[in-house]
């Protein structure tokens, strides 16, 4: 799979903080259920690469990932675990070897048109924009497809499901992603049916105007 397929599947990417690896089959499940295959879980806890093998070796119908990519360690060690893609919230050439290294689907981050074009150089056109609301929102985005309309981005950092569809809407914004699919109360009282209902509604943002 390319990184442009991987931005086709769904609308909508979650990204999920999990503490409790225990969650993440349950969980990987109700966004699944709910119209929402595309996981991106964060490397933000100790566990976050134990929560990723269990999804990848126990969840089929899921593609998951592995987000906040930050040190090149990070992407083999995230491929090696079964992470399907990868997403960084910004780049290095460092990390840019590496997640090119590491051989799976990648969406580096970028917030200006200079971080754009230096992974246009090398032939990357799928992007995390990020952190797409203190960035410019959908403005900043629709700015950039004038003058380099072959990316295409995953905004995130600030998109909720009442503002999504301004990002939707760009043709050069193929998906959004964020946390708000997945709140922590719900995560830690294993409400599945609360969180399949928030990717049900998020899934149906397909196509929004
Ligand atoms: C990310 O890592 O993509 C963002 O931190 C998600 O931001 P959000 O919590 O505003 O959705």
């Amino acid at each position: 799979m390319k990184a442009d397929e991987l931005l086709d599947l769904a609308p909508v990417v979650p990204v999920v903080v999990l503490d409790d690896p225990d969650a993440a089959v349950p969980l990987a499940r109700a966004l699944v259920a709910g119209g929402l295959p595309v996981i991106e879980v964060t490397l933000r806890t100790a566990t976050a690469l134990e929560s990723i093998e269990r999804i990848a070796s126990e969840v089929p119908d899921a593609v998951v990932g592995a987000g906040t990519v930050v040190h090149p360690e990070d992407a083999r060690r995230s491929a090696a675990a079964g992470a399907r893609f990868l997403v960084s919230p910004g780049c290095t050439p460092g990390l840019l070897d590496a997640m090119t290294a590491s051989g799976v689907p990648f969406l580096p981050g970028v917030s200006s048109a200079s971080e754009a074009m230096a992974l246009l150089e090398h032939g990357v056109t799928a992007m995390k924009f990020f952190p797409a609301g203190p960035a410019g929102g959908p403005d900043h985005l629709k700015a950039l497809g004038g003058p380099l309309p072959r990316i295409r981005f995953c905004p995130t950092g600030g998109v909720t499901q009442d503002n999504a569809p301004r990002y939707l809407a760009l043709p050069n914004v193929a998906c959004v992603g964020g946390t708000w699919l997945t709140p922590s109360d719900a995560v830690r009282d294993g409400d599945w049916p609360r969180i399949e209902a928030l990717a049900a509604k998020a899934a149906a943002l397909r196509g929004a105007p």
